[in-house]
């Protein structure tokens, strides 16, 4: 099967990533499994999951189906907000790990700031301890705005490697990537593709993907490669997952980048999540 040469971004812990991963948001059970081991045959080697997903034990299971050794991989999962007081982070961790029976997470993350309930430091501390324990390789967060990782490194003195946020041409963060780059944190991206929306079918991306013989998937993941972040598309879909991937052999000039930079709209959030109120547990 065709393996895809993916290039490598290196984080600020000097710990090595994969410049596109493979999200598995609703990938469980044995399709799910055979979903992952596809992705990981093609050449995905960043594979996202969360405790939350309820398929950390899913990955796992495809990680063991690959015949790709589990060094070569790259596995992250994520900290639900119920459990950010520090003795339930860690005992979480510990069951994020026996869930995908691995030894170690390659990134592990705070999946949402919930700043109203002000735990997510305690998280941040026991995320800490967790790496200089080895259960995780490198820490990051999700969705925290400027104001919350400020605070992490305040009262820690270690600041992420990775803030995982919503963005995708209808909701570019602008201002939340400079300020990320400013500090020396990587941008990852969560739905890149916007959850399929209209985004697809949006007319000023498909101009350009016409031009390039690509697809629009293609195009805008290719964005987010350009913008420095890390995309990371789910797809059940051989096809797709394959399409999703293959973006390394074309390049878009900078009026193309402004020209879908420029889609983005203040209400373009898919799910009207900003991070400063809405909470998830
Ligand atoms: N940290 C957070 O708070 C957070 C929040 C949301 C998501 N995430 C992570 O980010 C990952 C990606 O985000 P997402 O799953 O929400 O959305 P996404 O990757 O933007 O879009 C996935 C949707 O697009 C379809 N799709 C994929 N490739 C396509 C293509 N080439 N052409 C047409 N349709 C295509 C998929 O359908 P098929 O499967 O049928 O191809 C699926 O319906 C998640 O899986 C999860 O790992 C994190």
């Amino acid at each position: 099967m065709m393996s895809q040469i993916i290039p490598e971004v290196t984080l600020n812990d000097g710990v090595t990533l994969p410049a596109i991963g493979f999200g598995t948001y609703s990938l469980n059970g044995n399709e799910g499994a055979n979903a992952i081991k596809h992705a990981i045959d093609i050449g995905y080697r960043l594979i996202d999951s969360a405790y939350n997903y309820e398929n950390e034990g899913t990955v796992g299971e495809a990680v063991r189906r690959s015949s790709v050794p589990r060094e070569k991989l790259f596995i992250t999962s994520k900290l639900p907000g119920r459990y950010q007081t520090y003795d339930k982070a860690v005992t979480t961790i510990q069951e994020s790990l026996y869930r995908a029976n691995l030894d170690y997470y390659d990134l592990y993350l705070i999946h949402w700031p919930n700043p109203k309930q002000d735990n997510y430091v305690e998280a941040w501390q026991a995320l800490i301890d967790a790496k200089k324990w080895g259960f995780i390789r490198s820490i990051g967060v999700c969705n925290f705005l400027p104001e919350h990782i400020e605070r992490l490194e305040k009262e820690t003195g270690i600041k992420p490697s990775i803030n995982q946020i919503e963005l995708h041409p209808f909701f570019n963060q602008a201002e939340q990537r400079s300020w990320h780059e400013e500090h020396n944190i990587k941008t990852e991206s969560w739905s890149p593709l916007a959850r399929a929306n209209a985004v697809l079918e949006n007319e000023t991306i498909k101009k350009i993907a016409d031009r390039h013989h690509k697809t629009v998937s293609q195009v805008i993941l290719r964005w987010h490669y350009q913008l420095g972040a890390i995309p990371i598309p789910k797809s059940a879909s051989p096809a797709r997952q394959l399409e999703n991937i293959s973006i390394f052999d074309f390049s878009l000039d900078e009026t193309e980048m402004s020209m879908i930079t420029g889609l983005t709209r203040p209400d373009g959030r898919i799910n009207n999540q900003d991070p400063a109120i809405y909470e998830e547990f």
